[in-house]
């Protein structure tokens, strides 16, 4: 087959910027995995796609937990960068280039943005009544209020909609408001506001429903918004907030969710410097690139309105196409921390090969915006069924005739069964052009079964050796398309494969090449999965005893403060000195200034695990951690008796 180099797309993909102040779940994972799928399949079919991505590091959300843990903003979100870098690897997330929203890049362009829309008269300015902190000094977002549920009456609902009756409603009509981080009741504040006038791209917006390639359940939900009441959108937090300056004013930062999606333009930007490109031929008006954006449900409205919207002002191209998929639920129930069902995807890789998990999903996956459900017993018939009974299965029967041919393959094979598979190439393309995995899969198995059918009744078993090297050869020729086929969706497995087939060029381009140079000796490319249980947070069961060499790992001493001090700028903490006998002094922060006064605790003996990975906090160092239970009205430390010895081991 040859390629046709003029029709080559040039394609931009982005999947939606991860929060930074959290590790990855296994939502987050289906979404990689969906866009990562579609971009390796438009590069192995002669097409140029590039796949970019960053952390999404703004926001109160990211600022508080930064201030919970006692680090700086930026140490945090430089730690969780790391910690969803070596995540996605694990799932073998092929990205360009992943950066960040707290980047040079994007504070440029965020403010060549907001900039050119002033210029276009697109920002407003307006005086709001919101809901203050005192006590932190702090105005407060729906989410950090809360109270009881205008409508049924609920307590302890949060200001953006009631978890009990389902009500959503304005955080100005919740009963008795609290703030949620204080627990202080908060009251009301005026503050002006910068906003981007939305309305006034009212028809362009309409115009880009009508021309870029969205699902129609999405374009009818937006169509709606647009339709209905649509408001100027308000860009402008004020101070404390973790973020951007707005140009040319005090004390105002850009609200996360402008300079997030500007996030993929400086990722894309990022990698142009690093790679002797020019951000002006890949992301712009007349650029030759076509735009996708990858996006959960939940962000619809951010990516089909205010995105292109602000794209436009900037006379910046706006994307060819979103995607949009559902919600990934665990054996029928949504994703929650505190029901365990919400599966890290660090965890699942302990569990099982991520790569298996790609293949499961794609499985699944489809054009629609329908949820997704993760069912383990589904999963490990479906592994079992499909790849090893159906697709390695081809690899393990043939090998062993091959073998006796000095792991050389006949070219007198079945030509028109080998056809008929590569013939099912332009089907294939169509679906996974149009994200329908799933369909993908049914039409790979569909020839798997067939290959292995071919097998069964050929019985190479029953021929002497030129025959079944014959039936065998086919058999592999077939493997080898299966394998390419497949390689979008499981590039390890495949990648194996193609190392036991001894054949370099694997693209969708090279299903014709012979396989010339003498084969390898099989090994199994993926063994049966046993059944998977996923423990849950429970208490301590006969299931999770530790024994006593993990205990013995963790080394407890005796330590005696020698000072207790206030940390300026840390609510929680005190800064402890501790004396540990012969591992000398040590320097620890403990989140217990809410029940202690540092000066009841000179001389108090405490128990100190030594080995700890020290940390790196705002204030200092922290090296180790003292031991103390809490509950609701205190914080307790753990002492010893008096009479032990600063030093002494804890057994
Ligand atoms: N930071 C924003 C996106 C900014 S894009 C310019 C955000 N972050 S997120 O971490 O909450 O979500 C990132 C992506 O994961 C979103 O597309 C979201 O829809 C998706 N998912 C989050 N939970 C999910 C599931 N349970 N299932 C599938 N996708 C989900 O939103
Ligand atoms: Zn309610």
């Amino acid at each position: 087959m040859d390629s046709d180099n003029t029709n080559k797309r040039k394609i931009l993909v982005t999947s939606a910027l991860p929060y930074a102040n959290s590790s990855l779940h296994l939502g987050h994972i289906l979404e990689a995995v969906q866009t990562d799928i579609w971009v390796r399949f438009h590069n192995l079919n002669g097409n140029e796609c590039l796949y970019f991505c960053a952390d999404d590091t703004h926001g109160t959300p990211v600022m508080l937990k930064a201030k919970e843990d006692g680090i700086n903003p930026e140490q945090l979100i430089s730690e969780v960068k790391k910690d969803h870098m070596e995540t996605y690897e694990l799932y073998d997330i092929n990205f360009t280039n992943f950066h960040s929203t707290h980047s040079d890049e994007n504070k440029k362009y965020s403010e060549f943005i907001y900039n050119k829309a002033k210029e276009k008269d697109l920002i407003t300015r307006k005086t709001i009544k919101q809901l203050y902190d005192e006590k932190e000094s702090m105005f407060l977002s729906d989410r950090f209020v809360k109270g009881a549920c205008p409508k049924c009456n609920e307590e302890d609902q949060y200001g953006d909609g009631c978890s009990k009756c389902g009500a959503t409603y304005d955080v100005s009509d919740i009963k008795n408001p609290i703030s949620a981080l204080s627990g202080t009741k908060p009251i009301y504040k005026n503050s002006e506001h910068i906003f981007f006038n939305l309305p006034k791209q009212a028809n362009l917006l309409k115009e880009f429903l009508k021309k870029s390639d969205l699902q129609k359940p999405i374009v009818n939900k937006l169509s709606e918004w647009l339709n209905d009441d649509l408001q100027q959108w308000d860009i402008s937090r004020d101070a404390p907030y973790f973020g951007f300056n707005i140009p040319s004013e005090i004390d105002k930062y850009f609200y996360v969710w402008l300079d997030a999606p500007i996030g993929y333009i400086a990722s894309i930007d990022n990698w142009a410097n690093s790679n002797n490109k020019k951000i002006e031929d890949l992301w712009s008006k007349d650029s030759e690139y076509e735009i996708y954006h990858f996006i959960g449900k939940d962000i619809a409205y951010f990516h089909g309105l205010f995105w292109p919207a602000l794209l436009d002002s900037a006379d910046l191209k706006l994307p060819n196409g979103i995607y949009v998929h559902g919600f990934l639920t665990i054996n029928g129930e949504k994703m929650s921390k505190s029901k365990g069902t919400g599966i890290l995807a660090r965890e699942f890789a302990d569990i099982s090969d991520p790569e298996l998990l790609r293949y499961y999903f794609a499985a699944k996956l489809n054009d629609k915006v329908e949820d997704i459900d993760l069912n383990l017993e589904d999963y490990v018939t479906r592994i079992n069924s499909d790849l090893v009974g159906k697709y390695c299965n081809i690899a393990s029967r043939c090998s062993s005739f091959i073998k006796k041919n000095n792991n050389e393959l006949t070219e007198e094979i079945d030509n028109e069964f080998i056809a008929d598979i590569v013939l099912k190439k332009d089907l294939l393309v169509n679906h996974y052009n149009s994200r329908n995995y799933s369909k993908a899969i049914r039409l790979i198995m569909d020839i798997a079964d067939d290959v292995n059918k071919y097998i069964n009744d050929s019985t190479p078993w029953k021929k002497d050796l030129n025959e079944a090297v014959e039936i065998a050869s086919t058999a592999i020729y077939a493997f080898r398309i299966l394998s390419i086929y497949l390689s979008p969706i499981i590039p390890k497995i495949t990648k194996n494969a193609f190392g036991f087939l001894n054949t370099e060029k694997n693209s969708f381009e090279d299903l014709d090449l012979a396989i010339e140079k003498p084969i390898n000796n099989y090994t199994p490319l993926l063994n049966r999965l046993e059944p998977i249980e996923i423990k849950k947070d429970e208490p301590m069961n006969d299931n999770n005893y530790i024994d006593i060499k993990q205990f013995a790992e963790i080394d407890l001493r005796v330590a005696k403060i020698v000072k207790a001090s206030n940390v300026e700028g840390a609510d929680k903490l005190l800064k402890l000195n501790l004396d540990v006998g012969d591992l000398g002094e040590r320097q620890v922060f403990a989140g217990i200034k809410k029940s202690y006064d540092p000066q009841d605790l000179k001389d108090k003996l405490v128990i100190l695990v030594s080995n700890l990975e020290p940390r790196q906090m705002k204030f200092g160092l922290s090296e180790g951690m003292v031991l103390a239970s809490s509950d609701n009205e205190g914080i307790y430390l753990i002492s010893p008796d008096s009479g032990a010895k600063p030093g002494l081991r804890v057994k």
